[in-house]
């Protein structure tokens, strides 16, 4: 078990160097290295983060493997093969840039592997990740966390992003306390390893319909628990935190993350009148329900307050009576 586990991990390391080689310094890399440089990140990120390329044919990884004297059932443990029938082991991975996932000991354990030449694999997924292994549970993986560990001290918060590349391209702007959950949402064994960090999250999802859901999800799980500071920076236009950085730059960036952020509630406001037609009639005072509805979670009365006026004044409708209306859901509540 010890010796499997020691094994796994080398191998994973040797690959992650292996890829890194590839990209970097071989011809096969190039167009991978083209496409990095044209989503603007530098050699020094790249290395950072020790992107990879895993090439077309899909036995570089074998070769190198066998040649290294890793053992059959290694392999197989590794996630980094696919057997065929014939029993031959095919490299899961190809054509595609290599994200080295890291456990909080700073071990790869793990890569997801993004498409580039799209229009090649039409069927692909953009992201393909390793499967569950001995090493790896994705449940219990933070992208980024040994990285960031330094920074969430220091700025005693730790940002959470959808992506990898929302946190390679904060890392480049500066903003090293990020981290992603692996395209899932939030699990209890990833806000506990966050609770021993800080008690400050902040959630910065992609300002798409999926990434207002992930957050409506992430402040379902975390605002109820008691332990944590939650804030929430909603983006424009649909944009991920690294499309921002391109548009708009890292000083726009940093202004975002240090004033403009939302309340839980403004989210919530936001959130529930998504799609809505506040124009009618009747939308209009379902919403309006809502969210006195939602003010019954509320347990500051001068937020609660805050929020009425600001219903009032978008709605023009009086505070007392929307405060009347408040008064008796409470009493239906109790
Ligand atoms: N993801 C995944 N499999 C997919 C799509 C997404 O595992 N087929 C995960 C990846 O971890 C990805 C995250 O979900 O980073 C967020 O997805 P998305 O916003 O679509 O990707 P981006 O991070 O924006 O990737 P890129 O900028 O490279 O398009
Ligand atoms: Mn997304
Ligand atoms: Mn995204
Ligand atoms: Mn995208
Ligand atoms: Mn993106």
């Amino acid at each position: 078990q010890d010796t499997s586990y020691k094994k796994l991990i080398q191998l994973h390391e040797e690959t992650a160097d292996l890829f890194h080689h590839i990209l970097l310094n071989t011809k096969a890399g190039e167009d991978a290295l083209t496409y990095l440089e044209n989503r603007g990140l530098t050699k020094e990120l790249i290395a950072t983060f020790k992107i990879g390329f895993a090439p077309r044919e899909r036995n570089v990884l074998h070769q190198f493997a066998v040649a290294k004297e890793f053992e059959q059932d290694i392999l197989l443990e590794s996630g980094l093969f696919v057997q065929r029938d014939s029993g031959e082991l095919l490299d899961r991975f190809y054509d595609r840039i290599m994200f080295p996932i890291r456990n909080q000991q700073g071990k790869t354990v793990a890569f997801s592997g993004r498409i580039f030449n799209q229009e090649q694999y039409p069927e692909a997924p953009k992201y393909l990740n390793s499967p569950e292994t001995s090493i790896f549970n994705k449940r219990k993986v933070l992208f980024n966390l040994d990285l960031a560990r330094a920074s969430i001290r220091r700025e005693k918060e730790v940002i959470l992003f959808e992506g990898f590349m929302d946190v390679i391209a904060s890392w480049q702007a500066g903003v090293q306390n990020g981290v992603a959950s692996m395209g899932t949402s939030l699990t209890n064994e990833q806000i506990h390893m966050l609770s021993r960090l800080t008690n400050k999250v902040l959630i910065s999802y992609d300002g798409d319909n999926a990434g207002i859901e992930a957050t409506k999800r992430a402040i379902d799980i975390l605002g109820t628990n008691p332990k944590f500071e939650l804030s929430i920076v909603s983006l424009p236009d649909g944009l991920d935190p690294d499309d921002f950085i391109k548009k708009l730059g890292v000083d726009a960036y940093k202004e975002l993350l240090a004033h403009g952020r939302d309340t839980l509630f403004s989210f919530k406001m936001r959130y529930f009148r998504k799609g809505k037609q506040l124009q009618n009639e009747s939308e209009r005072i379902a919403y309006i329900e809502t969210i006195l509805q939602e003010l019954l979670t509320l347990s500051s009365a001068v937020e609660r307050d805050v929020y009425l006026k600001q219903l009032a004044i978008e709605f023009d409708i009086s505070v007392d009576t929307l405060k009347e209306q408040y008064q008796s859901l409470l009493a239906n509540a109790k």
